[in-house]
């Protein structure tokens, strides 16, 4: 459920119209309803009630400082991935007791700027990073309290670009090396080992492939324990899929999700963190366009949008389908036609959908790309020299730029020419 509704025939963000927020800021831009992403964020805590826990966000799917403090007020941690997220969240107002850092291959300098600032945890991906965490610790004269990430080998059975606890992949340790790996651990003065982590994968549209995992996990808690490490926290990761579709897709609810934690892992005593980030940000977010012309092609016609491939890539990258809708509520019984969605950068992969049964269009017509709060502003670029799109927050019926669309000289003057030009 999002607050992306039609009222007397127009879309709106809450109480905000969609199209007062073009009006007053151009297109395209993205927009993210509050009360969705609270919503969302409730749903996950509220379905761990009864466990101590923590919802880190990973704030990789949308890191907005503005979206980070909205969900750090409801009393959200961070899940971050970079010395840039970390500082983000730190600059958002997150504790850094409340900030876990994962990542795959996190640098020194990283590891210094996190355990310098404070840090709830890392999760450590390799032993090769164990050590330099452990050494700049050592270095800093601090303890760096770490989980290690296992990679259980199962088939999180989503697209491959997106799935990470099958052995193939670059992710954890094998699980079956995790005595070793925990007994070195434990022998590195600069580090205490508090939990296990774990992560398989995103857009998981069953509980199987988590069932799997953390029923390993459960399995290796109790190992760890009988050789001696205190093992007290578990890192689920992030990974429940959303509905990209409002009609036949319908992945388990965060309830199911919760109760399947505490069914595997319940009995162990542990604190809970998990890293939500598609479910919370994605359906709390649209990236609006604008149609600049429609052609008729030799068998289609084209929606040719001001929108493109940099400003939102998962139908290029992944090829992932987002409903699309128009602005303006089609008539009741308006006849659709189909359309290839495309925006105007050269290259056949800025398409987002093909022949999408749309009401009738025309040049100057607003249209709405459903599910893009996560992972479509975050992963946008300049290519082509096309500004990064303004991202609005709507809280009610007010709203708010949140980041402005940089101007052409801020882009171009970023560049600079050597002295031998
Ligand atoms: N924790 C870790 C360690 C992760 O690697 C990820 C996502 C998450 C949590 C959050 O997963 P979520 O709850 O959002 O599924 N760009 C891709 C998705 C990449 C996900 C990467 N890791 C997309 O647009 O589909």
């Amino acid at each position: 459920m999002d607050h992306f509704l039609y009222r007397d025939g127009a879309l709106y963000a809450e109480d905000v119209p969609i199209s007062e927020i073009a009006a007053a800021v151009g297109t395209p831009f993205y927009v993210y309803s509050t009360a969705t992403l609270l919503r969302h964020f409730k749903l996950f805590d509220d379905a761990l009630e009864g466990t101590e826990h923590l919802v880190c966000y990973a704030m990789k799917a949308a890191s907005n400082q503005a979206i980070l403090k909205t969900l750090a007020q409801a009393g959200a941690g961070m899940d971050v991935v970079s010395a840039g997220e970390y500082l983000r969240a730190k600059a958002a107002g997150v504790p850094g007791d409340k900030i876990v850092f994962s990542g795959v291959g996190k640098t020194a300098d990283e590891i210094r700027t996190a355990l310098t600032g404070g840090i709830r945890q890392f999760n450590v991906e390799s032993e090769p990073e164990m050590e330099v965490i452990n050494a700049v610790a050592l270095e800093l004269g601090v303890i760096a309290p770490i989980t290690v990430r296992v990679n259980p080998d199962v088939d999180a059975k989503t697209h491959a670009k997106i799935a990470t606890g099958k052995s193939e992949n670059k992710f954890g340790i094998p699980i079956a090396r995790a005595s070793e790996v925990y007994a070195r651990a434990a022998s590195l003065p600069g580090l205490e080992v508090i939990g296990i982590d774990v992560h398989i994968g995103s857009q998981l549209t069953e509980l199987e492939p988590f069932e799997m995992a953390y029923t390993k996990v459960a399995e290796l808690a109790e190992r760890l324990r009988s050789e001696g490490h205190n093992i007290r926290r578990l890192d689920l990761g992030g990974g429940l899929g959303i509905p990209y579709t409002r009609s036949n897709d319908a992945p388990p609810l965060p309830v199911e999700y919760g109760a399947l934690i505490k069914k595997t892992l319940g009995h162990l005593g542990c604190e809970i963190e998990i890293e939500p980030g598609r479910l919370i940000a994605g359906n709390a977010g649209l990236m609006v366009s604008k149609v600049i012309y429609v052609k008729s092609g030799e068998d289609r016609d084209f929606l040719i949008l001001d929108g493109a491939m940099n400003d939102l890539i998962r139908p290029a990258m992944y090829e992932a389908h987002h409903d699309i809708v128009a602005v303006n509520e089609p008539m009741p019984g308006v006849e659709q036609r189909p359309y290839d969605i495309v925006g105007p950068v050269c290259e056949s992969g800025d398409t987002f959908a093909k022949e999408r049964n749309m009401p009738p269009l025309e040049a100057g017509d607003l249209i709405a790309f459903r599910s893009a709060g996560a992972y479509g502003a975050v992963m946008s670029s300049e290519y082509n020299t096309r500004p990064l799109i303004p991202e609005v927050l709507v809280n009610g019926d007010q709203f708010a730029v949140i980041r402005e669309r940089p101007s052409f000289d801020e882009i171009i003057n970023r560049d600079t020419i050597p002295s031998w030009l």
